[in-house]
């Protein structure tokens, strides 16, 4: 691999959206911010100058971090923010994986604004397990407020309701012409007949999964998370804020002229209120040249999509998913089995884990850690179950006392971890889009009520289960994961519904060192921010 050099200046800059002019913090004066594009095995070199007043850290998420989890970017996880006027190197190289991931502000609700793609080719030589595209197009759906995002969470955090939502979706940075005063900031894909495209699809929405679907075209799903798939079609599919999804679109043979909506709006389990708009971009055919045809405009067709809570299209798609497990992309799932049983439970005020609702510490724990410190910053108690078990999906719930606290787990170097994931019913169920920090896992099982390690254990697949970052924990229902605690340092672990992880639906796992030199987290570098 070769070393790859990116800066990025946090900035602001005024941004027009829907006709509100804001200024918003951006990376190099873009919105999105800029793609980073590098091959597996390619060391990068980010360099963040960050000269806004707010904290700012960025995450790249997926990226597993072998060692280097002084670069992950949570913010008081594993380094204290970048203050006004400093600067931090993101130091981390790309080992085994390839497709699309993104990178995000970890620090508040800064990433609305703070996003953008990162693109991994595979090794040089290396084909794709598919065709080769003729382009590839990064979609990146995200959110845009016409207040400030800052301002929105901390007025919800002082009042303990729910934040205002978002004013609209949106798609690499534009609403689309189904938002008023928004026709002209539309994302416009143009092609050409007989071809093949890849989508490279990200979902940094702030607290939506989405449905996406392009009309009258069937999309074929190749990677999740950066890991390759078997590949299956689907007009529709579902991406979970945290998620990546790559897709194949054939052009059709010949369409001159023709434009054709993609769109994409949210699936919504809860009960609270939610931003319930659609997002369109135009997928537009060239005309050929010479055309006789060019005044011909066909009418612009919209896409189906799914009713707003079709939690069933969630799980068919979901099952759909299955990791390649051939010899060249095995599916090693861990086989050890530590069960720890986990209840996110949302309540106004609070949302917790195992009843816990996490207290960020205002040093960063990695560092607490690393260098022995950690009285008075965290604690390693966190409950292996749910400290006062009760029925997840009862209506009734008995159960709504959370503790607060800073807890974490600690794994040794190497421990295989089974994670059963357990949705609650406390104001309703929900589905919440679990994120790991440093690791990808494989999804083993899921269900709906109440999981029974009984009956459930023996319907897990171990032989082709999804890899990936983030799954969605089913409304009223479980999912079972496992992964192998090889990445020594300090992991984050949240729901990517923001407004759920600042409620404290959040949790730290501690993997020590292993024996080997190799197995060792490296020490921070000499620029990491204090606190
Ligand atoms: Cu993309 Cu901790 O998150």
């Amino acid at each position: 691999g070769i070393t790859r050099h990116y800066k990025f200046d946090v900035k602001l800059h005024n941004v027009t959206r829907l006709c509100h002019t804001r200024s918003i913090v951006s990376v190099n004066g873009q919105f999105p911010g800029p793609r980073i594009v590098a091959r597996e095995g390619d060391q990068l070199l980010i360099k963040v100058v960050n000269h806004v007043p707010n904290n700012v850290s960025i995450h790249w998420h997926g990226i597993r971090q072998l060692r280097s989890g002084w670069a992950d970017g949570p913010a008081y996880v594993t380094q204290c923010p970048i203050q006004n006027g400093q600067s931090y190197v993101y130091n981390f190289t790309i080992i085994g994986q390839r497709g699309t991931l993104f990178w995000h502000a970890h620090i508040s609700w800064l990433r609305a604004t703070l996003y953008g793609p990162i693109i991994i080719l595979p090794k040089r030589g290396i084909p794709y397990p598919f065709a080769k595209p003729y382009k590839e197009v990064p979609i990146v759906f995200g959110e845009w407020f016409n207040a400030d995002p800052e301002v929105v969470i901390s007025q919800a955090l002082q009042t303990g309701g729910g934040p205002n939502v978002s004013d609209a979706y949106t798609i690499n940075g534009l609403p689309g012409p189904l938002y008023n005063c928004s026709a002209k900031d539309t994302f416009k894909m143009k092609v050409k007949p007989g071809k093949t495209y890849l989508l490279r699809l990200v979902n940094a929405a702030l607290n939506d999964e989405l449905f996406f679907s392009i009309a009258n075209h069937t999309l074929t799903v190749v990677d999740v998370d950066a890991v390759y798939v078997k590949p299956f079609k689907t007009e529709t599919l579902l991406i979970t804020p945290g998620q990546t999804t790559n897709v194949i679109l054939k052009t059709k043979p010949s369409y001159p002229n023709a434009t054709f909506f993609m769109t994409a709006r949210p699936y919504v389990t809860g009960q609270g209120t939610f931003d319930n708009s659609t997002v369109a971009g135009i997928l537009e055919y060239e005309s050929p040249p010479n055309s006789l045809h060019s005044s011909i405009m066909l009418p612009l067709l919209k896409p189906i999509l799914p009713a707003l809570n079709d939690t069933s299209f969630a799980t068919k798609f979901g099952s759909k998913l299955r990791s390649l497990a051939s010899a060249q992309y095995p599916a090693n799932v861990p086989q050890k089995h530590n069960q720890t049983c986990q209840g996110p439970n949302g309540t106004k005020f609070a949302a917790s884990v195992n009843n816990v609702s996490f207290t960020m510490p205002t040093t960063a724990l990695l560092q607490a850690h690393f260098f022995g410190q950690s009285n008075g910053v965290y604690t390693p108690d966190f409950p292996s179950s749910p400290t006062i078990p009760f029925n997840y999906t009862g209506t009734q719930p008995n159960n709504t006392m959370v503790i607060n606290g800073t807890k974490v787990v600690v794994l040794p170097f190497n421990t295989s971890v089974e994670l059963v994931m357990q949705d609650t019913n406390i104001l309703g169920a929900e589905s919440h889009p679990l994120h790991l920090h440093g690791f990808n896992f494989f999804v083993v099982g899921q269900g709906f009520g109440n999981f029974d390690p009984n009956k459930d254990h023996a319907k897990f697949n171990l032989i082709d289960p999804i890899e990936r970052n983030t799954v969605g924990v089913p409304s009223g229902g479980w999912v079972a994961i496992r992964f192998l605690a090889d990445n020594p340092g300090v992991w984050f672990m949240h729901c990517h519904l923001e407004v759920h992880t600042s409620w404290g639906l959040k949790m730290a796992w501690i993997v020590l060192d292993g024996e080997l030199p190799t197995q060792k987290l490296l020490p921070p570098p000499a620029d990491l921010p204090k606190c």
